[in-house]
């Protein structure tokens, strides 16, 4: 479903360049769950941003469903986020002017879906925040807003689903919940899970996991995880 072949990245910091990926490669199969480990600043958000067309590597290819993403054009690869892929951002980017409802409302809103509202009200509630629908996200804890973000990323029930660091800023009660929510889809839609995480036990429910190791991306035997 996405094979990312020797992609390069590095960014520009002043008169330096910071080398990122290195030769990165990856192949995930349609329905697979992986698990993205790695210390920080090894670039996993950045290995996120190239696979969902965000950023353009400075070499290498990203396919996606057959597609090369980064020959298309910008609005095509917008459309396809909007259709087949639901990304949790690590920073939430909640829109601060909508409630929590019109914020998990909205890439329905935007494919002019009907019933958008009564749509996201029910994912707000499968998450645990049915008492929180008409917030505004400056008035919810971070964990709060963390779980709108993640209702956000669902609710068009993609066929990719990105999710930088998902249980990062939840108790472990709700981290399960959260988690539990994502396996579910992942296994109802046959939607391909992608997740960073810093979380063992969270790594572990994946089906594959790879570390990101300078600029690359190895397996992980299970033996070495703990
Ligand atoms: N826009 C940017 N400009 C310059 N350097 C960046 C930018 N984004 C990230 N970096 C650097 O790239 C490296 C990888 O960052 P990132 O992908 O966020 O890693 P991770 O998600 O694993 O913590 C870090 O050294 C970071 O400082
Ligand atoms: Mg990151």
């Amino acid at each position: 479903m996405i094979t990312l072949d020797n992609v390069n990245l590095a960014y520009t910091a002043g008169d330096s360049l910071v080398p990122v990926l290195n030769g990165a490669s990856l192949d995930v199969a349609q329905g697979q769950s992986v698990a993205i480990v790695g210390p920080s600043g090894s670039g996993k958000t950045s290995l996120f941003l190239v696979l969902t067309g965000l950023e353009k590597p400075d070499s290498g290819s990203v396919v996606f469903d057959g597609k090369q993403l980064h020959d298309l054009s910008s609005d095509a690869r917008a459309d396809i986020r909007r259709n087949s892929i639901g990304i949790v951002f690590q920073g939430f980017h909640l829109i601060p002017s909508l409630t929590a409802c019109e914020n998990v409302a909205l890439p329905l809103d935007i494919s002019g879906s009907k019933g958008a509202r009564k749509q996201a009200a029910e994912l707000l509630d499968r998450v645990g925040l049915g008492h929180r629908v008409h917030h505004y996200p400056n008035a919810m804890s971070g964990g709060e807003r963390q779980r709108v973000a993640i209702a956000r990323a669902l609710i068009h029930k993609p066929a990719l689903i990105v999710a930088d660091e998902p249980t990062g800023n939840l108790d472990n009660q709700t981290g399960d919940a959260v988690a539990d929510l994502l396996f579910n889809l992942n296994k109802e839609n046959d939607a391909t899970l992608l997740l960073v995480t810093h979380d063992p036990a969270l790594a572990g429910r994946c089906q594959r996991q790879v570390r990101l190791h300078q600029g690359r991306l190895q397996s992980v035997e299970s033996e070495q995880v703990i």
